[in-house]
C-alpha cells in the first residue's frame, strides 16, 4: 500500500485515500461474507506477507543495513487483477453493480471501482474535483492509450511555452544542464508591535536531508522602523534552520528585539484588508549530472539544489518590478500565457471529444 497513489502526480487533492485501501473498501463492501480471502488479497495486489516486509524495513531502519526489495513483489497499487481473476472472485456481471461515492474528491474510490470492472458514479460539489474525476477515470476508460499520448504531448508543449515566457524574468544562464523549477514565496504580515515584515511559514524545511532556510532579521533602526525585513539563507542542517513563524494560526515575530506573538485575528484582519505581502525565500533548481550504470553506460540524473545568496539576490532584483510579478500578485491563481492555455484547451478538447 502507498500513501502516494499515482493520480497524485496528475493533480493534487486533499485527503486522498491510498488506492489499495480504496480498492479493499470497494471490494469488501460488495463481496459476500464467505468470499475467498486469499483471492481477495491477491486482487488487492498483496502478493506476499506485508507484515514480514514491514518487520524487514523496521530492522533496516534500526541497523542502517539496506534490504533490497523487502516486499518481493511489485507495488500493490500498480497491480490490476485480470478479467478472469475478477470473474472468479466477483462474477461476470460486475458492471451491473453501481458504486456511488457522493463526496469522491480526488476519485480514488470510483477509480478503483472502475478498475475492478464495476460501474461507478463519482460526485463532488467542487467543480475541480469533478473535472479531476472525469479526466482521470472517465476519459481514460473511454479513449484508452490515445489520451496518454495526447496528454504527454500537450504537457511537454505547455512546458516549452511557459519556459519561453518565464525566461525573460527568470535567469536560466546554465540551461539546459541547470533549470530553476520552483519559486517558493512566503506570505507576509506586518508585526503590529514592531512594524517588521514577517514571512509566515510553519517551518523552514526544504528537504529531508536537513536543507532549510535561516531567517536573518534586519532590525534597522529598531521597533517602529517600517524598513525592517528578513533576508534568507540556505542552511544544510536542521539545527541551523529558523523556527517556524506561524503555529496554530498565530504568528511569531522573528525580530530579536520584538519576538512577540501575532494573534490570528491580526493576521486575518491584514488578509481581509488585502495588505498581506509576499517574499521570495528560495528558488529550487534542478541540476543535471551524469553517472555510470553497473554496465558502464551513462545515466542522466537530476539533482535538486537551492541557490546561493548571490544568485537569490539577482533573481529577486529581476522579479521586484517585473510586470509578470505584478500580474501574479493581483491574481491568486495559476497563470499561464493565454495563447498556450487556449491551445492546450483546444487540443485536449479535440483529443477527448474527437
Ligand atoms: C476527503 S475528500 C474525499 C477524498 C477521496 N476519498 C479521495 O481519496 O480522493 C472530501 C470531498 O468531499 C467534498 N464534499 C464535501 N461536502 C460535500 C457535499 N455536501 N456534497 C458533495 N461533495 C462534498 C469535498 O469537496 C471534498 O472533495
Ligand atoms: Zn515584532
Amino acid at each position: 500500500m502507498t500513501p502516494f497513489p499515482a493520480p497524485n502526480r496528475l493533480h493534487v487533492w486533499w485527503a486522498r485515500r491510498p488506492l489499495v485501501a480504496s480498492r479493499a473498501a470497494v471490494l469488501a463492501s460488495i463481496l459476500p461474507e464467505g468470499a475467498n480471502r486469499i483471492a481477495f488479497k491477491h486482487a488487492l495486489g498483496i502478493h506476499g506477507d506485508p507484515v514480514r516486509s514491514a518487520a524487514l524495513i523496521d530492522r533496516a531502519k534500526r541497523t542502517g543495513i539496506r534490504v533490497d526489495d523487502p516486499y518481493g513483489y511489485e507495488r500493490a497499487f500498480k497491480y490490476s487483477p485480470s478479467r478472469q481473476e475478477m470473474i472468479d472472485l466477483a462474477g461476470d456481471n460486475r458492471e451491473k453493480t453501481l458504486v456511488l461515492d457522493a463526496t469522491a474528491g480526488g476519485g480514488a474510490i470510483p477509480l478503483e471501482a472502475v478498475r475492478l470492472g464495476f460501474s461507478a458514479i463519482g460526485n463532488d460539489l467542487n467543480p475541480i474535483a469533478s473535472l479531476l474525476q472525469r479526466a482521470s477515470i472517465e476519459y481514460p476508460r473511454r479513449h484508452g492509450k490515445v489520451l496518454v499520448d495526447e496528454f504527454s504531448s500537450v504537457a511537454s508543449d505547455f512546458r516549452t511555452r511557459i519556459g519561453e515566457v518565464l525566461r525573460e524574468y527568470v535567469p536560466q544562464p546554465n540551461a539546459p544542464q541547470e533549470e530553476a523549477t520552483s519559486f517558493l514565496w512566503a506570505r507576509t504580515v506586518v508585526c503590529p508591535y514592531c512594524a517588521g515584515k514577517v514571512p509566515l511559514s510553519p517551518n523552514w524545511r526544504l528537504a529531508p536531508d536537513g536543507t532549510g532556510v535561516r531567517l536573518t532579521p534586519n532590525i534597522c533602526k529598531g521597533p517602529g522602523d517600517e524598513q525592517r525585513q528578513c533576508s534568507f539563507e540556505i542552511v544544510t542542517s536542521v539545527q541551523d534552520q529558523s523556527t517556524g513563524t506561524v503555529a496554530g494560526g498565530d504568528g511569531i515575530c522573528p525580530f530579536p528585539d520584538c519576538g512577540r506573538p501575532i494573534a490570528s485575528d491580526d493576521i486575518k484582519r491584514q488578509a481581509l484588508a488585502g495588505s498581506m505581502g509576499d517574499q521570495l525565500f528560495t528558488v529550487v533548481y534542478k541540476r543535471q549530472t551524469i553517472t555510470k550504470t553497473k554496465t558502464g553506460k551513462n545515466k542522466i540524473k537530476w539533482i535538486r539544489e537551492f541557490p546561493l545568496l548571490l544568485q537569490m539576490m539577482t533573481i529577486k532584483k529581476r522579479w521586484k518590478n517585473c510586470s509578470l510579478r505584478r500580474y501574479l500578485s493581483g491574481k491568486r491563481w495559476m497563470w499561464c500565457p493565454s495563447s498556450a492555455s487556449q491551445r492546450v484547451a483546444r487540443r485536449t478538447r479535440r483529443a477527448v471529444l474527437g
